[in-house]
């Protein structure tokens, strides 16, 4: 009896439960190397017949293994893919917190232009959701609700699928948050960090442009980091969606921005613009 044959018949007598219907067969896999002396060379492996089937061990401990890495990069891509999911909720910069309770269905409608707008952008979110890429552009005066239209259109892009990322940034507290990086070398919130985060991300929403240089009469040129930080976003974000919110009319965002960032903004994006709804935070107060 050669040695693997006594171990089974070993196996046999113990009467293991796993032993039942396992035994060794006198043929060999040799789809397996060892290294000696600085040489590959094959190593048979002993075949198992295990309930009625041909099966090498070490091929099955390998698929194992195997299976077990890819359980393993499952779990890994899962956590990735919620680290990107929750981008919106951990990243954005939110100034006004009452725009976090921004939904379609608390954006109240009384009169035509609010009901139109926000059919339009309900559907332009249904577009999205179908894959389609192109930007947006939502332009009113203070209060009219771009912001509410532009986080409810956010939130229910992301509420739509957990593999996409969304980001909402209002620009004027991001370039607060650079200034004070250039004087606060411990902060994290450097102009790269900001060019980073808002390229990676599919869905980005810039709220308020032309609001961080000041009155809106302004046609003072935007300081040359805001430039630079809006041309590498603008251009590294060409295959992917941004919807910017601004209360200025393009006239005034061309003597602002350069001719780059003006061109990418514009560059075929779908309007939406209050003409008629005032501020919808002040239509409350008596006098
Ligand atoms: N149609 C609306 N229904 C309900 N709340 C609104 C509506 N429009 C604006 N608001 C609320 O009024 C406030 C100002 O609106 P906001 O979207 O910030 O205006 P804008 O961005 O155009 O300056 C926010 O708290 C917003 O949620
Ligand atoms: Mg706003
Ligand atoms: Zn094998």
């Amino acid at each position: 009896m050669n040695k693997i044959a006594k171990g089974a018949d070993k196996l046999e007598k113990m009467k293991l439960p796993h032993s039942a219907g396992l035994s060794f067969l006198s043929k060999t896999c040799d789809n397996h190397e060892i290294v000696a002396f600085g040489k590959k060379v094959i190593k048979p492996v002993q075949m198992m017949l295990i309930d009625g089937l041909e099966v090498c061990p070490r091929c099955e401990k390998e698929r194992q293994d195997e299976l077990l890495r890819e359980e393993q990069q499952h779990f890994y891509d899962n956590a990735q893919r919620l680290i990107k999911h929750n981008t919106l909720l951990r990243d954005s910069l939110i100034s006004d917190k009452t725009i976090l309770n921004a939904r379609f269905e608390n954006y109240e409608v009384n009169q035509d232009e609010q009901r139109a707008n926000k059919q339009k952008v309900m559907s332009l979110s249904e577009q999205y959701q179908l894959g389609n890429i192109f930007n947006i552009f939502i332009q009113g005066t203070t209060g009219a609700g771009k912001s509410h239209l532009a986080y409810s259109l956010l939130k229910s892009i992301h509420d739509s699928s957990e593999t996409t990322s969304c980001l909402y940034i209002d620009i004027d507290e991001m370039i607060r948050k650079i200034k004070d990086s250039f004087n606060n070398k411990e902060s994290k919130y450097t102009e790269s960090y900001f060019v980073n985060l808002l390229t990676e991300v599919d869905f980005l929403v810039l709220d308020d442009l032309g609001a961080e240089v000041g009155s809106i009469d302004t046609t003072r040129q935007a300081t040359d980091f805001i430039q630079r930080v809006l041309r590498a976003v603008l251009n590294a974000r060409q295959d992917k969606c941004t919807i910017t919110t601004s209360n200025l009319s393009s006239v005034q965002l061309k003597s602002i921005y350069d001719k780059k960032i003006i061109s990418r903004l514009f560059k075929n994006p779908r309007y939406v613009v209050f003409q008629k709804t005032e501020d919808q935070r002040v239509k409350n107060v008596p006098f």
